[in-house]
């Protein structure tokens, strides 16, 4: 039978447009619901707008806009956003949506039955930007915690739920059910706040204060309470109380969240849930705060990202990749553009996207693309097998247990094993050599690779789809399961294997932050058109002090393979004492394999350049006349690093 899986968001206030932290929580949920569509669980993902309260009134009156238009402004801008970045949500609720309506004023309804909601005189200070009341001990030098705001003291009658009568339970439930409020520190934050005895919740809002709330069905004076209203979308969503959704999902529920609402996820909830006669959700997972600059980010702060801002420059696939692996789930992390450029030149360009390039070229050019059928294994082969087979063991618990940046470094550490292996195995000494082996090796390269493509999918899909296009799989995205990834040899049947174009562009100028923006493009267009980026040429004379800087020395090309998409360009791996990448427009004039053991001359010391997503680091040395490129070569055999003076 099938496994059941059900995530939410937080609904997300409709006071300002969606920023990176709503996108963030949005994309883990999104993470996590893909994973479970790869291991074929009936999954149901969940998200949406808070549209009632103080806040939302008064951001629409800084408008001049009426509150009902400004709501389903705001709202449409989150629902807008989230396939953008390729969010597969089942639903959205509003929470001015009847459906929910209804479901609220029926658990009200079913509390008071209960006794546990009554009427009384109030007198407390209230955070507006909370919209809740603090207690004393809860502010920090008398000012709200969050909002850096003195409260004000309101004196109204209101309507209570009995939230004390449900204190005793909570610790319970919380000590017998170690994973209920995940990770762990933020449990321990929620038992030590239950040490204190528990206030009751006032929930009502007389509407002569407030009107935009959803009515009390027991008394049409009074809305209700934001949060007493946006909690129940959980349920009012699945179809409460009779639905066969509600049945289906409501008991695997899981929420997700960042730490700002944790109080009212880990008490406010499950003591409502309680009092209405609902199951507990099964597991509250907390994330931590991005912060820019040191700062939480908000609205009020002036130092929100906007997603799609980064989105247009460095590709959806790359922003998703970059939350999900720089962010320990629960921990706090610092946003910068720097970190999310250094990401995308080391992970993205240089760990999975040369791998995957220069196998798919190498199978390409050694056996026209199609599948080699392997030969025996020997003990490196087996050895990566292993890893890959261990691999999906290890990233499944990681992502049960959401952690995900686990799950994608324990993905990175196994890129790193399979570049490893091309070192250990060579392929291109045994094209040279026409071992036999080289097909065996290949074989095992493609494997991994495709085990990679199933198990990125749900952080990348555009790139894992365009991986498994490559491969010519006849599946692809979700249609692929993850038990695929377990099974060692599937990929024998896939064919024609594509030759790889670059599936990341390197970042250039990432250090000159403030001009990155235009740099990046013209990069990429100069990479796009194919062009060769040369350095200013130097007219002036030479002084002996500056040409004694350059460091010339002799090499043996150890590898050549073609950089795809480029007519021209050859990429070369030369020993000069040390193994180099070095880029040379060499394509049409020598045969790839024809420069395989050739002595050449290298300027070792230039500073690298991109080209193509490759990074050149050094220049092979070579004369140009009438009649083509000739490479410079000693004339007779020198020991590789030997200095050029
Ligand atoms: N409307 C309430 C939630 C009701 S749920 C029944 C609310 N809305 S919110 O718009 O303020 O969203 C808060 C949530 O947005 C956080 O819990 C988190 O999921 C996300 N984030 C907002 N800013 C964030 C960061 N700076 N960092 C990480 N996540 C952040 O609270």
């Amino acid at each position: 039978m099938k496994d059941k899986f059900y995530i939410t968001t937080p609904i997300y206030y409709v006071n300002a447009a969606p920023h990176l932290g709503h996108a963030y929580t949005t994309i883990v949920a999104d993470v996590l619901s893909r994973f479970h569509i790869l291991q074929g669980d009936e999954t149901f993902f969940l998200t949406g707008t808070d549209e009632h309260g103080d806040k939302i009134v008064a951001a629409a009156e800084k408008e001049g806009t009426p509150t009902k238009e400004y709501v389903d402004k705001i709202s449409g801008l989150f629902r807008a956003l989230w396939p953008k970045l390729k969010i597969g949500n089942n639903d959205f609720i509003r929470t001015t949506d009847p459906r929910h309506q209804q479901v609220v004023q029926a658990i009200l309804n079913t509390v008071k039955e209960r006794g546990d909601i009554y009427f009384s005189e109030y007198s407390g200070l209230y955070c507006f930007g909370c919209e809740r009341f603090y207690t004393e001990r809860e502010l920090v030098d008398g000012k709200c915690p969050d909002h850096q705001v003195e409260p004000t003291l309101i004196s109204e009658a209101n309507y209570f739920f009995r939230m004390s009568r449900y204190q005793d339970w909570l610790i319970d439930h919380i000590r017998t059910h170690p994973d209920f409020i995940r990770p762990e520190r933020y449990r321990n934050e929620v038992l030590a706040f239950l040490r204190d005895p528990l206030e009751d919740l006032c929930i009502s809002r007389p509407k002569s204060r407030l009107s935009w709330g959803i009515p009390l069905p027991f008394d049409d004076q009074y809305v209700t309470y934001v949060w007493f209203d946006a909690l129940i979308n959980y349920v009012s969503a699945l179809g409460y109380p009779k639905g066969a959704r509600f049945e289906t999902f409501w008991p695997v529920a899981q929420h997700l969240v960042a730490k700002d609402i944790l109080k009212p996820h880990g008490i406010y909830w499950p003591c409502m849930l309680k009092a209405a006669g609902i199951e507990p959700y099964r597991h509250l997972n907390v994330h931590g705060y991005w912060n820019v600059n040191q700062g939480k980010m908000s609205k009020s702060l002036g130092n929100v990202v906007k997603p799609l801002e980064l989105l247009d420059i460095y590709g959806l696939d790359a922003f998703r990749y970059f939350l999900i692996r720089e962010m320990v789930f629960g921990l706090d992390s610092e946003f910068s553009e720097e970190a999310l450029v250094a990401r995308i030149n080391a992970d993205l360009v240089n760990d999975l996207g040369n791998l995957v390039s220069r196998s798919l070229t190498m199978v390409h050019n050694y056996f026209q693309g199609e599948m080699p059928a392997p030969g025996p294994s020997e003990v490196l082969d087996d050895e990566l097998r292993e890893s890959a087979l261990q691999l999906v063991e290890s990233y499944k618990a990681s992502m049960e247990e959401v952690g995900l940046h686990r799950a994608m470094v324990l993905t990175w550490e196994f890129i790193g094993k399979i570049n490893k292996y091309i070192v250990a195995t060579e392929p291109w000494v045994l094209a040279k050599e026409r071992s036999s082996r080289l097909a065996t090796v290949l074989f095992h390269l493609v494997e991994s690779i495709r085990i990679i493509s199933i198990l990125i999918w749900p952080v990348m899909p555009e790139t894992a789809e365009k991986i498994q296009d490559l491969l010519g799989l006849g599946k692809k995205g979700r249609d692929v399961s993850l038990d695929d990834a377990g099974e060692w040899g599937i990929g024998k049947a896939v064919r024609p294997i594509a030759k790889a174009p670059h599936l990341f562009q390197r970042i250039e100028g990432q250090k000159e932050a403030g001009s990155r923006r235009s740099e990046v493009g013209a990069q990429r267009s100069a990479d796009s058109a194919g062009e060769m980026q040369t350095s200013k040429s130097e007219q002036d004379m030479v002084s002996f002090k500056e040409f004694r800087r350059m460091d010339i020395r002799i090499g043996t090309v150890k590898g050549a393979e073609a950089i795809p998409g480029s007519k021209k360009l050859l990429r070369l791996t030369v020993d000069i004492g040390e193994q180099r990448t070095v880029v040379a427009g060499l394509a049409g004039v020598y045969a790839e394999q024809d420069l395989i053991n050739k002595q050449v001359v290298v300027l070792a010391n230039l500073e690298p350049v991109n080209f193509m997503g490759v990074e050149s680091r050094g220049m092979l040395l070579a004369a140009e006349d009438g009649s083509g490129v000739h490479i410079l070569m000693p004339d007779t055999e020198s020991v590789p690093g030997s200095k050029v003076r």
